[in-house]
């Protein structure tokens, strides 16, 4: 069986560690995000096809030096195509009934349970939906007591939304709803055809899950996953190989090679790795990039500081992002992704 990982698209609303990097290999809990989701594959999935275009050599090489027991392919667009439009254009490794993931979540479903629930109901497709409070980012659906989708509507404004379950990123589908995307084309899934799978088959079913679910789309979001997955490892704070922390970590995650001066404390972070960071800095919800260096006495609260930049000693700093250096030739300058026709 084969599942398709979307792991295309600028990841726009995670510059600047987006500027230098591919979305799904930013570090959670020091390993990619995108090794996370792998891990959570039944074993009946024995290959995956990874949709990337954005820096698709960066998540060649991660692959190339880590085994996951599986056959992956990395299946580079021409240029981004779209949820559906990267899809299809899977289609020439896929044989039967297969997944579709998004890449930026980190959530409890099992996979092997949705799969059992998407035959029991003879669904064309089947989706996992989650519970929550503001709609009007994600996909809505409404549903029936049976399970089964009759509305399906993309990032609805909050008085139109039909219900507060939303499309939480993963996909059960058949090979016929293949047909439903031409290829070659920017083609959203969520707004293009599962509206018309819904209309034309009526077996798209929606499969709820408990636990937790958490869209990696955002700095904020980055960072509380953080926390969500530390506090459930009971672990206050997670560091890489080859660091040295004389300074206090809490409820945060280095990577390797990190230093820590005296004095200082580090919370609700997280230091990707050859991070330095001098003595008595206090930094509070922040994301610092690989190779960044930070003078003795700064103060930090909300802050994301992209790779390889220096915060001179002794500053202050709140609700900023620091990038100094070009913009990547070629990233866009606001949101794209599955936001078509926006
Ligand atoms: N290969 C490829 N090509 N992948 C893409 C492309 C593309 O052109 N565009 C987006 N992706 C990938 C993204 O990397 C991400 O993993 C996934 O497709 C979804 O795109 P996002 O841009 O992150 O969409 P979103 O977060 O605004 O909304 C989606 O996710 C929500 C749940 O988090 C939708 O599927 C919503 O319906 C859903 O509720
Ligand atoms: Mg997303």
């Amino acid at each position: 069986m084969e599942a398709i990982i979307l792991a295309g698209g600028f990841g726009t609303r995670l510059r600047p560690f987006t500027f230098t990097r591919a979305k799904s290999l930013l570090p959670i809990l020091n390993e990619p995000m995108i090794a996370h989701l792998i891990k959570t594959l039944p074993k009946k999935v024995d290959t995956v096809v990874l949709a990337v275009n954005y820096r698709r050599e960066q998540i060649e090489e991660y692959f190339c030096s880590h085994d996951f027991g599986r056959t992956i392919i990395v299946n580079e667009e021409p240029e981004p195509l779209g949820t559906g439009g990267a899809v299809k254009f899977a289609e020439k490794h896929i044989v039967g009934n297969f997944f579709v993931l998004n890449a930026d979540i980190i959530c409890s479903l099992n996979l092997g349970e949705m799969l059992r629930f998407h035959e029991r109901k003879k669904a064309v497709a089947t989706i996992s939906l989650w519970p929550v409070e503001n709609v009007s980012e994600f996909g809505v659906v409404d549903i029936r007591n049976d399970g089964a989708i009759t509305k399906f509507v993309e990032k609805p404004k909050a008085e139109d939304a039909p219900s507060d379950l939303i499309n939480a990123g993963a996909y059960l589908l058949e090979p016929q709803v293949l047909n439903y995307i031409e290829s070659g084309k920017l083609v959203s899934m969520e707004k293009e055809i599962f509206p018309q799978i819904i209309q034309n088959t009526g077996r798209f079913f929606g499969y709820k899950f408990q636990g937790h679910w958490i869209d990696v789309g955002r700095i904020s979001s980055y960072l509380s996953v953080h926390r969500l997955l530390l506090e459930k490892q009971k672990k206050t704070f997670i560091q890489g190989e080859q660091c040295n922390v004389y300074g206090k970590l809490q409820l945060s995650c280095v990577g390797n090679k990190v230093t820590v001066g005296k004095n200082s404390s580090i919370d609700s972070s997280v230091l990707f790795d050859e991070v330095v960071v001098g003595e008595n800095v206090t930094m509070d919800h922040c994301v610092i990039g690989q190779n960044v260096t930070i003078g003795d006495g700064v103060m930090l609260r909300n802050v994301a500081v992209g790779d390889n930049e220096s915060i001179r000693q002794g500053t202050s700093l709140e609700n900023a992002v620091v990038w100094n250096q070009p913009i990547p030739e070629g990233y866009p300058s606001k949101q794209i992704g599955n936001v078509i026709g926006e």
